[in-house]
């Protein structure tokens, strides 16, 4: 039984997310867990259990690599447990990104705040977010929520 958990990350901080929700599955849930990223998800996609597909929201949507291996991958996807983590800056999902979240019939949808750390933005990002006013610099992610969360996923299949 191998879990496989999709991790796209811009900056890290999904991936971080993405990896402590492996580990928690691991040593708490004994479920064997993969992470990868999506380009290289697909080839574990026939012998995945489950899936869980953690995602960063930019500019007001799910990032588009995650949303690519959702949208190519459906028919694949709907044969197993589906999870989806979408993880962004802002306290909770638009509802535009909440109800984007709804449509690939996930048994379980969570969203996380992420971080957002200057350092490791790139000079056109930092002005994106000082345009649209979004320069809430911080790592906001609330690790035991995250824990909490990935300990309740067996029973939405995962495993
Ligand atoms: C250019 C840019 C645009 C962003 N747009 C959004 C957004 O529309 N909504 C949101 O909640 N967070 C937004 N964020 C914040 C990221 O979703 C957040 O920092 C996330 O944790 C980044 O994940 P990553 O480190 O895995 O890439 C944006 C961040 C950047 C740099």
């Amino acid at each position: 039984m191998t879990t496989l958990i999709v991790a796209s990350s811009h900056h890290g901080s999904t991936r971080e997310i993405a990896e402590r929700v492996a580990e928690v599955l691991r040593t708490s849930q004994s479920v064997e867990t993969v992470v990868e990223d999506p380009a290289g998800a697909g080839a574990w996609l026939d012998t995945a259990d489950a899936v869980i597909v953690a995602a960063p929201v930019y500019t007001g949507s799910l990032d588009a690599e995650a949303k690519h291996f959702l949208d190519s991958r459906r028919a694949e996807l709907s044969l197993r447990p589906l999870v989806i983590l979408a993880s962004g800056g802002a306290p909770e999902p638009l509802p535009k990104v909440a109800a984007q979240l709804e449509t690939y019939g996930a048994r379980d949808v969570a969203y996380f705040r992420g971080a957002l750390v200057e350092e490791r933005l790139s000079w056109i990002e930092r002005m994106k977010l000082k345009v649209s006013k979004n320069e809430h610099y911080g790592d906001f992610r609330d690790w035991d929520a995250i824990e909490r969360w990935a300990k309740s996923l067996t029973h939405h299949g995962v495993r």
